[in-house]
């Protein structure tokens, strides 16, 4: 039981217990009754203070962090100082820039575990896979190796510059371990590097795991590993040190849209290409890499704030309510007829479950199925298309409040048989 005080806190009015989930008032039916009444798990309770740090809408439930994650009202309020002082004084705010992106980077990597020298700022994850891709000089016969749950763009940068094989991964593989196995089995003598998830986006299952990499680097394979939704989200997100490792600042840590990180080995830092030249060429990775002349810097220079703010929230504490608020979605959605939840990492934010079969097959189907579910039940998720029938995606976050799962439960199943 929850109830809202003044402020709009949600504080837990009583303890956790088994109850009989009630379905939501005007809300399409009582799916998860059907044959009785059904006990639901323990609700999580609500991070106190989480939705208040936030300028999202209460109108929407906004289950789907890790597409675009948000900003909190603090780091925008960074952001603006920085815009402020830009129109105040451009000479001496852009005369600056480059010092005071070394300086924010340096502030990133110590969150992020990372060597300073050896991380550059980049817009996004696809962004940085292009740059990392560039930096191998590919020849024509050479081959990459990628996953089906690899994200679209970074995969298509992929294939515009090598031969691509792909390994399949049965999203309903059981474990890690299973998913190591299926991509070793994958290297063929003419593999050059692997680009792989480390979290992927469709299924939210852990892929390359530090394990995996080791295996790969004494096959003399080089690694690049797509980690963006690892900050915020993995306590180590370089943990198996790839090769090229990217990952996304404005999804889980905090950070203003477009702001990302690129890691790069020692042995790749000076073949990594600018994406223009600039003044900042001649001095190589990182400064070349992200310095692209008068631009709009503020939201790098306000990603450590999004960071500070996380490590003020407390890391373990942000990450075991995320996971056990996606968890207790999850466990409701698979009460639907026709969800089935995929094998999932309990430590992660974000779950998966396939769909009925015939839903979602196409990237098309998909969409038109996430604005259905936007528009009728006013929740926001991912729908994901796979081959045969795809998938939903939820996730928790500081803001989300169980609240909105129930409603997502206790609406979809209708919705889904009414298609
Ligand atoms: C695994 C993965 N890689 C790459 C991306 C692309 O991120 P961006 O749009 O920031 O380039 C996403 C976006 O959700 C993702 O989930």
């Amino acid at each position: 039981m929850v109830r809202r005080l003044p402020g709009g806190i949600l504080h837990r009015a009583e303890p956790d217990r088994p109850r009989t989930l009630r379905p939501h008032p005007g809300g399409p039916g009582p799916d998860l009754h059907r044959g009785g009444a059904v006990t639901t798990p323990a609700a999580p309770t609500a991070f106190p203070g989480g939705p208040q740090l936030f300028r999202l809408s209460p109108q929407v439930a906004h289950l789907n962090h890790g597409s675009y994650g948000a900003v909190p009202l603090s780091v925008t309020q960074a952001r603006l100082r920085l815009l402020a002082e830009a129109d105040t004084d451009p000479d001496a705010f852009f005369v600056a820039v480059p010092d005071r992106l070394a300086e924010a980077r340096g502030r990133v990597a110590e969150h992020l575990g990372a060597d300073p020298e050896g991380i550059s700022f980049v817009t996004n994850a696809t962004e940085a896979a292009n740059l990392a891709l560039d930096a191998l000089r590919l020849g024509p016969d050479d081959e990459i190796l990628v996953s089906d749950h690899g994200y679209g763009t970074v995969v298509s940068a992929a294939a515009r510059r090598a031969r691509l094989t792909t390994v399949a991964l049965d999203p309903a593989l059981p474990d890690e371990d299973a998913v190591r196995r299926a991509v070793l089995a994958a290297v063929t003598p003419r593999t050059v590097a692997v680009l792989l998830d480390q979290i992927s986006s469709p299924t939210a299952r852990v892929i390359a795991t530090p394990r995996l990499l080791a295996d790969l680097a004494d096959r003399e394979v080089t690694t690049l590993v797509d980690g963006a939704h690892a900050p915020g989200m993995l306590a180590d997100p370089l943990a198996g040190r790839p090769d090229f490792w990217f990952g996304n600042l404005h999804k889980w840590g905090y950070a203003p849209p477009g702001s990302a990180v690129l890691a790069v080995s020692p042995r790749y830092r000076a073949q990594v290409p600018a994406p223009v030249p600039s003044w900042e060429d001649h001095r190589g990775f990182p400064r070349a890499a992200e310095y692209r002349a008068t631009a709009d810097y503020t939201g790098w220079l306000a990603a450590p704030e999004g960071l500070d703010l996380f490590v003020r929230l407390g890391p373990e504490r942000v990450r075991a309510h995320n996971s056990a608020l996606a968890g207790y979605g999850a466990e409701l959605l698979s009460r639907i007829p026709g969800l089935t939840s995929l094998p999932a990492d309990d430590a992660l934010a974000m779950r998966a479950l396939r769909l009925p079969p015939g839903m979602a097959r196409t990237q098309d189907e998909a969409a038109a199925l996430r604005e259905e579910i936007a528009a009728r039940l006013g929740c926001r998720v991912l729908i994901w298309p796979w081959p045969g029938g795809g998938g939903i995606r939820i996730c928790g976050q500081i803001y989300n409040v169980p609240q909105e799962y129930e409603r997502l439960a206790a609406g979809l199943g209708s919705l889904l048989a009414g298609r």
